[in-house]
């Protein structure tokens, strides 16, 4: 990461916002029993939200890793490892295609066996459990609840005013999951969090220099999977070059060049960021337990 610099670095979440989203998401914990925890499998600490835990207080909390279809099975494997070892539950999901999501039920009523005993054991077990899904924004929340609700029928809010707008969908007999998700805002700690966060489509890329990220990514990937660039953009990347001296040798093996034979690197890195974000650069996680140690 040495010499990208960004002139357009801004955050689209003002104040305004968080305080909104803080808002609500204080009044949706009045009405759940627990809580789904949405990250990007890819970077679960930059798409983990700071606030988290002073925000959802002590409600039981299913941690899910999406879009795992996309990240490295093998740090997935760590980071589910990591997460277990705080304690706390863990489930792995691709929402796209459903894979994992049929075990979200299953999933939150563990989390949720304490209550679920206690309110058998005081004769309460009439009403079922309610759950919502919270997450940064594109983390692939309505993809899930979408999956979740399939042919279900919503039901209606019981509690007018607060629920207005907002239904339940029956997941089974003992629990309901809040139709509209909860948004968290990301943490803006770090230049590589922002990065992470513009690679995997959480804020917009334009946020930042297309080059520069394109720049710095190859950086990562050479640092990290340069196999993938070889089989991607067919040259062995080259320990000394920098990030724009990678990003212009794609562009040239692609044939991207622009009047005078010079490499069109404004094309070259809008294909590259798309290319990831469609998965055809692999399967490819951007952060490791150990590589986010620094992170809290
Ligand atoms: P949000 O409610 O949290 O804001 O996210 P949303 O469900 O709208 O999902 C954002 C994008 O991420 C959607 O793509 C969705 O298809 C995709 N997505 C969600 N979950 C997964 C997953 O597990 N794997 C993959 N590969 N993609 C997932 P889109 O922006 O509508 O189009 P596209 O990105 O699919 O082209």
């Amino acid at each position: 990461m040495d010499e990208a610099s960004y002139q357009k670095v801004q955050i689209q979440w003002f104040p305004g916002h968080m305080t909104r989203a803080q808002r609500e998401i204080r009044e949706s914990m009045k009405l759940v029993d627990a809580v789904c925890e949405l990250l990007d499998a890819r970077i679960p600490a930059s798409s983990r939200n700071p606030d988290i835990d002073a925000l959802t207080g002590d409600k039981p909390r299913l941690l899910i890793l999406n879009r795992c279809d996309l990240a490295d099975p093998a740090v997935t494997a760590r980071w589910r490892a990591h997460f277990r070892s705080a304690g706390l539950r863990v489930l792995e999901t691709d929402a796209k295609s459903g894979k994992g999501v049929k075990e979200l039920p299953q999933a939150l009523r563990e989390v949720l066996k304490d209550r679920l005993a206690a309110r058998t054991e005081k004769g309460q077990g009439s009403r079922p459990m309610r759950a919502i899904i919270l997450g940064i924004p594109n983390v692939g929340k309505s993809t899930l609840i979408n999956r979740l609700a399939g042919r279900r029928a919503a039901v209606a809010g019981d509690k007018p005013g607060v629920t207005r707008g907002r239904q339940w969908i029956r997941i089974d007999r003992e629990l309901e999951l809040l139709d509209t998700p909860g948004i968290l805002w990301p943490r803006f700690s770090s230049q590589a969090v922002g990065e992470a966060l513009a690679l995997t489509g959480a804020i917009k890329p334009e946020v930042f220099d297309t080059e520069a990220l394109a720049a710095n990514f190859l950086l990562r990937l050479r640092a990290t999977r340069p196999e993938l660039i070889e089989q991607r953009y067919k040259f062995t990347p080259d320990p000394s070059e920098s990030g724009y001296a990678l990003l212009e040798r794609a562009a040239r093996k692609r044939g991207m060049l622009i009047s005078g034979g010079e490499p069109d690197l404004e094309r070259m890195a809008r294909t590259l960021l798309r290319e990831y974000h469609e998965g055809k650069l692999g399967a490819l996680s951007l952060e490791t337990p150990e590589s986010a140690d620094s992170f809290d």
